[in-house]
């Protein structure tokens, strides 16, 4: 199984949905390590209940950005991490980060990309009345919520939403889409190359959760 350390800021509801995943012997990833640019990320204690590794990593020990990813960078190594799954990561990697996970690191956003990058994408989706929104896994390359796309789920905008009720149920697709995507990762049946998504024995698991 291809060792996988997720990166959180707080709450950590997508990177449990990927241990829950992950208990099933024939997934193909493990979890072997949680880190936080936050000592206060709730997501911390949940996978320490599940005997996880964790580590928070605060930017304010270290002189400036590259110094703070120098030390993820050291952490993931000590992990032997193979993928590293960014879930609700807040915080902008540095280029030469990015570049040493290349392939291998994946993101999960709250909207369909290209669509509302960056944050409050549920209040900005409401504002620009689009009638289906959904979420997005991506490769991560050093542009904010960008990269090459895995896959993606659509949920329906109804009418009268609020952006609690339009954010709770894009969360709830993104704790099946996010696991699927790894799946995919770690088996190999998706890959980058030149700056694009390529994928091999790949039937419709994407189309399954539109
Ligand atoms: C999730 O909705 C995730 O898609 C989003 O933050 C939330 C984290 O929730 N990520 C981004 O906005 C990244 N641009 P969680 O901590 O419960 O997984």
């Amino acid at each position: 199984r291809k060792r996988v350390a997720v990166l959180i800021s707080g709450r950590g509801s997508n990177m449990a949905s990927l241990i829950a995943a992950s208990m099933d012997p024939s997934f193909p990833a493990e979890i072997v390590g949680v880190i936080s640019n936050r000592s206060d990320a709730r997501g911390l204690e949940v996978a320490s209940k599940h005997s996880i590794a964790t580590r928070a990593i605060l930017p304010r020990d270290y002189d400036g950005r590259e110094a703070h990813d120098e030390a993820i960078h050291a952490a993931l190594c000590e992990l032997k991490a193979d993928i590293v799954c960014l879930a609700g990561y807040m915080r902008l990697l540095t280029p030469g980060f990015v570049q040493k996970w290349k392939g291998k690191m994946i993101n999960i956003h709250p909207a369909l990309l290209p669509n509302f990058r960056g944050l409050d994408t549920h209040a900005r989706a409401l504002a620009a009345g689009v009638r289906v929104h959904g979420c997005t896994v991506h490769f991560v390359t050093p542009e904010m919520d960008d990269g090459p796309i895995i896959a993606q789920a659509a949920v329906p905008v109804l009418i009268g939403d609020t952006e609690d009720a339009l954010g709770e149920r894009v969360l709830k697709t993104e704790h099946r889409l996010y696991p699927l995507a790894l799946r995919l990762l770690a088996e190999g049946r998706v890959r980058m190359s030149s700056g694009a998504a390529v994928f091999s024995n790949v039937a419709d698991e994407n189309g399954e959760l539109a």
